[in-house]
């Protein structure tokens, strides 16, 4: 049977089951989110013993190296010894809210100030902490040339973050984040590549990051963007999209409401949808999903029977730790 020694207990680890769930079925008091590989939440180290692959997968090469692994999808045929990743070892940072205000009803536009040396792309995502430690994950919409964070979210009842940063956070609070992580990023290289984005509701986070980012860097080839929600209020840029694709030849905008009945301007029926019935060739085109995990998963496999390649396929399902 297969241990890990951790904080010095030793914990047995029963067929097929993940450290992580072998820490929570034992009452230790862990870090998690996604429970799926996600969004990085759980990461640890393993002090003696080899991590597995998949264990290791979307990790930065800085982190394989030092043996980082996400406990959540680590199932260890080898004992293991492993130590939580704190403070001292740079996991985390402390920085200060600048701004709180609210793009709709229902998101909260936070700005953190960026600390010194913080390195991101954007698209990628922080984990940001309550005051009881609990970190979930959240996408960075702005830009590396900004001296803030900018992140989006999207007030869920009873959520101990989402709730917490909505009703309880003000300007200049400190709080603590995670450094960058995830692989949902533009990259150059190939200008002139069609890019198709599809998001629902706040994965319009990651999408604005990426898009900036690619028009920043001269990006030639068409940018067609769906965003969908079940309510107009849903689509919280709606003006802010429309004034850039207002001056930018090649970027399309298309707001999407899961509806019958839509005001003008507002496509009726879901966005992941209307981006396939568009078009059917997605060869050649780069896709970058994002939101919610039912509309993410299978949109993946649909783009990808589509045409596109899997290695031109991000993206980010916003899984949540209940889920
Ligand atoms: C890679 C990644 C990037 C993400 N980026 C963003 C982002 O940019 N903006 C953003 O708003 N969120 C984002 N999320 C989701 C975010 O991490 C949290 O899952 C979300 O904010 C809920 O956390 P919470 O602590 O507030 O709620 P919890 O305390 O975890 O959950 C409270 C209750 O709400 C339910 N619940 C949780 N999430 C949802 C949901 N989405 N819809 C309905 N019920 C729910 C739970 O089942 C539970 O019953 C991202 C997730 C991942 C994995
Ligand atoms: S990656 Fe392990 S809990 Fe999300």
């Amino acid at each position: 049977m297969t241990k890990i020694r951790f904080e010095n207990h030793h914990y047995s680890l029963k067929s097929g089951e993940s450290v992580l769930d072998c820490l929570l079925r034992e009452g230790v008091a862990v870090e998690y989110g996604c429970k799926s590989g996600g969004c990085q939440s759980c990461k640890m180290q393993i002090t003696d013993g080899s991590p597995t692959a998949q264990s290791q997968s979307g990790l930065d090469d800085a982190a394989k190296a030092q043996n980082h692994f996400l406990p959540c999808i680590c199932f260890p045929e080898q004992d293991l010894e492993i130590a939580r990743l704190g403070k001292e070892n740079g996991n985390t940072l402390e920085t200060k809210v600048l701004a709180h205000d609210m793009l709709s009803p229902e998101v909260l536009r936070l700005r953190l100030q960026r600390p010194d040396t913080y390195d991101y792309i954007p698209g990628q995502f922080l984990n940001l902490y309550n005051p009881d430690g609990v970190g979930r994950a959240y996408s960075i919409a702005s830009q590396k040339e900004e001296p803030f964070l900018e992140l989006h979210i999207r007030h869920v009842p009873n959520g101990k973050v989402s709730g917490w940063a909505n009703t309880c956070l003000k300007t200049g609070d400190r709080v603590s984040i995670s450094q960058p992580a995830g692989d949902c990023f533009y990259t150059p290289g190939n200008p002139k590549q069609p890019l198709l984005m599809i998001g629902t509701g706040t994965g319009l986070a990651p999408l604005y990051g990426i898009l900036k980012d690619a028009l920043h860097q001269n990006h030639q080839g068409e940018i067609h963007l769906y965003h969908g929600s079940s309510v107009v209020d849903g689509l919280y840029m709606v003006e802010v999209m429309r004034a850039i694709a207002e001056k930018t030849d090649n970027f399309f905008y298309y707001p999407c409401v899961g509806q019958d009945s839509v005001p003008k301007g507002i496509f009726s029926g879901r966005e992941n949808q209307k981006a396939l019935a568009d078009r059917d060739d997605l060869s050649g085109w780069r896709v970058y999903l994002c939101g919610h995990e039912e509309m993410v998963i299978p949109t993946k496999e649909k783009t990808f029977l589509a045409g596109a390649s899997l290695k031109d396929i991000y993206s980010d399902p916003f899984v949540s730790a209940a889920a």
